[in-house]
């Protein structure tokens, strides 16, 4: 086991306890005070120390999708960000950086042409606001989960440019000044590096022109925002982030406000951990951008008693480890995201069949091993960077 120099005596406590055990370690007998590995799990501590946000080194923000819209609306559960005290709690006091997972997508702010609903949006930016989170905006060009008068009306290019142009104005400038960055596009590259000129409106029937558009607007509505280019399947180096990296080099060299680059890191337990990620990663901050990791979480597949063996635990709490690691050893890496913290309320098994387990806590909050992975990797981070 790795040397714990950090750890002073008033931290001999249930985090120091989590730190000292080693992954291998048996675990004990799970209870109320303690996870399924056997580690304390203080159900409702208030201690700074245990908290992931205190863990983490200063100007390091660790984010975590808001739950709510998408697939919560089909399950038998209430809206989970409005309705779960227990759920804003542990939002509110173990992140700094908070995504809406659907509520600022276009089906949501801009349900009919000439009508914006911020109900949602807005009550996730005030909650941040209180409670000293930073948010990042998801999203403003996509393939998907776009209105139906959107997708199916029947409109010129200057009107549809009218359109998005009117979008991303409102909507950035309704939030200029109280989001941090931006996912301005997301997904706009297939697996062999091709935009995806079919499935997305803004690429099909505007050319990709549109992206450096969509920039800039973005840009002239809050100069202060960082502005994104999101996708998943670019965590190595590959086909998809080669076509990222052109990109970026081409908006950079048109003067476009492109500040960052971003990989959601959806990853599964049956395909092995993408190890070129902090050299991705380094590509790009190289070219002068930010580079953030912006919706983690480790899916596998689930035993037939639902439960998880102790060696998948383990092996999930390494991913998220090294994904956290990858972001944390490259400088321009300040912003490091899951894609929710509790399995109650994650997207996994709605989208793949027997998959699941793929956050950092049970249904139940109690903290997994990849929960204490993170929590540790962040305060050794802390600590090195002095
Ligand atoms: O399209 C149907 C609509 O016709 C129907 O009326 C409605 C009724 O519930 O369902 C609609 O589809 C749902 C969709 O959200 C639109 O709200 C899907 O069933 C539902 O599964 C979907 O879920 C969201 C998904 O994005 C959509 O792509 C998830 O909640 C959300 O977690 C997920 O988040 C994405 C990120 O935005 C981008 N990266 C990948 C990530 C995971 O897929």
């Amino acid at each position: 086991m790795q040397p714990i120099r950090f750890v002073t005596a008033t931290l001999a406590t249930a985090a120091t306890a989590a730190l000292l055990l080693p992954l291998g370690a048996a675990p004990a007998a799970a209870d109320r005070h303690h996870g399924p590995d056997g580690r304390h799990t203080p159900p409702h501590s208030n201690a700074k120390f245990d908290r992931l946000r205190w863990a983490a080194p200063e100007d390091f923000v660790i984010g975590t999708a808001v739950a709510g819209g998408g697939h919560h609306l089909e399950q038998d559960y209430p809206d989970p960000f409005t309705s779960d005290g227990r759920y804003r709690r542990v939002l509110a006091q173990q992140f700094s950086s908070v995504s809406p997972e659907n509520q600022m997508k276009w089906e949501y702010l801009h349900p009919e042409r000439d009508r914006y609903d911020f109900a949602m949006a807005d009550r996730i930016v005030d909650f941040a606001e209180r409670n000293g989170q930073v948010v990042r905006g998801h999203t403003l060009l996509w393939h998907s989960q776009n209105p139906a008068w959107l997708e199916e009306g029947d409109f010129t290019d200057a009107e549809l440019r009218e359109i998005l142009r009117d979008h991303i104005t409102t909507v950035v400038g309704r939030y200029s000044g109280r989001i941090h960055q931006w996912d301005v596009t997301n997904e706009i590259f297939d697996e062999a590096g091709n935009l995806r000129t079919e499935d997305n409106i803004w690429l099909r029937e505007l050319g990709p022109g549109v992206i450096a558009d969509a920039f800039r607007w973005a840009h002239e509505a809050d100069p202060h925002a960082e502005l994104f280019l999101n996708d998943y399947g670019v965590e190595e180096v590959n086909a998809k982030s080669d076509a990222y990296y052109e990109l970026s080099q081409q908006l950079l060299a048109d003067g476009v406000p492109l500040h960052g680059f971003s990989t959601q890191a959806h990853l599964s337990l049956n395909y092995p951990f993408p190890a070129g990620l902090e050299e991705n990663l380094r590509r790009f901050d190289d070219l002068g951008l930010a580079t953030a990791v912006t919706e983690m979480d480790v899916r596998m597949n689930v035993p037939e008693n639902g439960r998880p063996t102790a060696a998948q635990l383990r092996e999930q709490a390494d991913y998220y480890r090294q994904g956290l690691a990858a972001c944390l050893a490259v400088e321009g890496c300040d912003s490091f995201t899951i894609w929710g913290f509790t399995d109650k309320y994650s997207w996994v098994p709605v989208f793949f069949e027997g998959e699941g387990s793929a956050t950092v806590m049970t249904d139940d909050y109690t903290r997994k091993p990849a929960y204490h992975a993170l929590w540790s990797t962040l305060k050794r981070a802390e600590y090195d960077r002095g």
